[in-house]
């Protein structure tokens, strides 16, 4: 395997370097992709922890991704788990869609000024103080509430409440309800409260508009197969989801051929494409596809984003503070724990992808900022050499470590600012 030396060069004076006894075995710590990574970042002088994305691989997954919705059916990509403006200009484009799901009411006011075409739904009840300063604060845009944003309420109580924000603002406001088709995360759970609501919303028409349902199913196929399998769980969140659209129908008649039947994630995407109740499904972190979604129905998804971050210190052994002898006795002869690694930062919720094998040390400790990482002999790493972890969840990541890095056939090409909390 070819790889620059010109990146892992160490300053001859560094004690780093003396303890750092075994570069004769040092063929190479990635393999020809990661490699290929690490050439970039090192080329564009990138030796901070950073978020990168593959360009490419995120444009293999969007087109798998379309290939996963019905025709009868529009995308609504989840902006959460994509939260940096430029990567969903760039999804958008890719999936043909302008329908997005948002969770954050200062994320809201920024899509909104940003994508004033797009179609809005929230994917989270959210506080009506929050509601009304989304409304104070929006500033100038083209975009129009009243007929490109769904609230999400899940009580008849915060229905009350949306319908007094509505009055004070004097505007007419479009409301999603939530139900509950088993993941049992709050909303809706039955017909007949929903039933309730619904009547509640005939007798608000001034102000507010029923404008479809959402119900989430992240819980099938997380159970334990004999528990409940994954066909059972799926089967029955589409019977509830039903039997809450036959109240809806039967309620708002004159809409049932106009109303949003929001539903899905990027985990059961797949399940949706045929015989579903919905016309509106999620999905957003297939894009990427982080650690946690490394499931049987997403498997032709490539991962396409990674924390990267410098080694600080390379060593031979582990070493713990205190008496030899514990250090020994702990790792001595364990392959695993025959390097030492300090690196630049560290304690994200993500697993070291490459080089393999590199193991956290419960008994040193964690650490924000030199994190200990232990490794073989084999792809051995070298100071100033970079370490890959694929995140757990792309949500959170993208927001924590500055512009993340494009890299598009061997090089940075764009720097994209993550959603601000302004
Ligand atoms: C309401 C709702 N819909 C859909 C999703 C799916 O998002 P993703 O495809 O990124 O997993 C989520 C994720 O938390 C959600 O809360």
């Amino acid at each position: 395997m070819s790889r620059d030396r010109s990146t892992t060069s160490v300053a001859p004076s560094s004690p780093d370097t003396i303890r750092d006894s075994s570069p004769a075995i040092h063929a190479g710590p990635h393999d020809s992709y990661f490699s290929g990574l690490q050439n970039a970042l090192s080329h564009a002088g990138i030796a901070s922890p950073s978020v990168v994305i593959d360009r490419a691989r995120l444009r293999r997954n969007a087109v798998r991704l379309k290939a996963l919705i019905a025709s009868n059916a529009q995308l609504r990509l989840v902006e959460k788990s994509l939260p940096v403006p430029a990567l969903l200009d760039e999804a958008m484009k890719l999936t043909e869609t302008s329908a997005l799901m948002v969770f954050h009411e200062p994320q809201l006011r920024q899509v909104a000024q940003r994508f004033p075409d797009s179609d809005l739904l929230m994917g989270k009840p959210m506080p009506v103080l929050a509601a009304r300063h989304f409304y104070r604060h929006l500033g100038n845009t083209s975009f129009d509430p009243a007929r490109q944003l769904q609230w999400l309420i899940d009580t008849p109580a915060r229905l009350q409440e949306y319908l007094e924000l509505a009055r004070g603002l004097d505007t007419k406001l479009r409301v999603n309800v939530e139900i509950d088709v088993g993941l049992h995360r709050g909303g809706v759970t039955d017909p007949s409260a929903l039933r309730v609501m619904l009547e509640q919303l005939h007798g608000a028409s001034e102000h507010l508009e029923f404008a479809g349902l959402m119900g989430y199913d992240a819980h099938v196929g997380k159970l334990p197969g004999l528990v409940q399998s994954r066909e059972t769980s799926f089967g029955k969140a589409v019977d509830a989801y039903r039997s809450f659209q036959a109240v809806a129908r039967a309620e708002f008649p004159e809409l049932a051929p106009t109303l949003c039947w929001n539903g899905a994630g990027s985990p059961t995407v797949a399940l949706h494409r045929h015989n579903s109740p919905l016309n509106d499904v999620s999905a957003g972190s297939a894009l990427l596809k982080p650690l946690e979604f490394d499931i049987d129905l997403l498997a032709e998804f490539e991962p396409a984003v990674f924390i990267t971050t410098p080694v600080l210190k390379a060593q031979d052994g582990t070493r713990l503070p205190g008496p030899a002898w514990l250090s020994k006795l702990l790792f001595g002869g364990r392959a695993q724990r025959a390097r030492s690694y300090f690196i630049y930062g560290g304690g994200w919720p993500a697993q070291p992808a490459s080089p393999v094998g590199l193991l956290p040390n419960k008994q040193f400790g964690l650490s924000f900022n030199q994190s200990i990482l232990n490794g073989p002999r084999e792809h051995a790493l070298a100071v100033n050499d970079t370490v890959f972890f694929r995140p757990y969840q792309s949500e959170g990541t993208l927001l924590h470590y500055g512009p993340v890095r494009v890299i598009e056939d061997g090089r940075v090409v764009d720097e994209w600012l993550p959603f601000g909390e302004i």
